[in-house]
């Protein structure tokens, strides 16, 4: 089991941000099975532990299904008009052949789940920022890759990481040593709709 005596919890929550620049040094499979356990100790609905995980370290693999999701989302009528209208610089990186989606970093996760049921998305995505947090609280970088679930979804691509048929990839976070430290984040104080008390 990990002991985390390098960040405090809420330390680490502060401190984790979406990192996009990484070193080349590769993440040792013992370190990202530890993730894993602590990726793992997220809450279950109804104690399912529906989840299960993809690890890839071939950066090869991840250029092409990079180059794959790119060319998808800009096929999707739907996905480049909202581009368009609300998210132009996203558009603008999607149609860069330079681009990679997974900006170079040597891992990615994929948090799948091995059945889709009504809590299933919310206990992977549970156990992605567990994976994240602790990712954090050991030095390490991560960023959870939105562009990538409809290329990793696809009947091909599922065959090949072994993702079952019922299941699906819900959750992908890149990791890595970063290049830099990230800067602070910056949030909005929480809405408070009412507070009965
Ligand atoms: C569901 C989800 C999908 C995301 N997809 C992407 C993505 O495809 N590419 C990317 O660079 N960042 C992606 N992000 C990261 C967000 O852009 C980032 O979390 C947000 O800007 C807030 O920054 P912070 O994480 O540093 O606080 C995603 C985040 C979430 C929660």
């Amino acid at each position: 089991m990990l002991t985390y005596s390098k960040l405090d919890t809420l330390t680490a929550i502060y401190q984790r941000r979406a990192v996009r620049s990484y070193i080349s040094d590769k993440i040792e499979r013992g370190t990202i099975e530890q993730l894993l356990h602590a990726a793992v100790q997220a809450p279950t609905a109804l104690h399912a532990e529906p989840w299960a995980f993809v690890v890839i370290q071939d950066k090869t693999r991840l250029r092409q299904y990079s180059s794959r999701a790119k060319a998808m989302l800009l096929g999707q009528q739907e996905a480049t008009l909202h581009f368009q209208k609300s998210e132009p610089r996203a558009l603008a990186m999607l149609s860069d052949p330079e681009f990679n989606i997974f900006y170079d970093a040597g891992t990615l996760v994929v948090v799948c789940c091995k059945a889709k049921g009504p809590f299933v998305e919310a206990d992977c995505w549970l156990a992605a920022e567990n994976l994240m947090l602790a990712a954090t609280a050991q030095g390490l970088g991560t960023c959870c890759i939105g562009f990538a679930i409809g290329i990793l979804n696809t009947p091909e691509v599922k065959a090949e990481l072994r993702i079952p048929d019922g299941g699906a990839a819900v959750a992908p976070i890149i990791l890595g040593v970063p290049r830099e430290a990230p800067s602070a984040g910056t949030r909005k104080p929480p809405t408070i709709l009412k507070w009965v008390p």
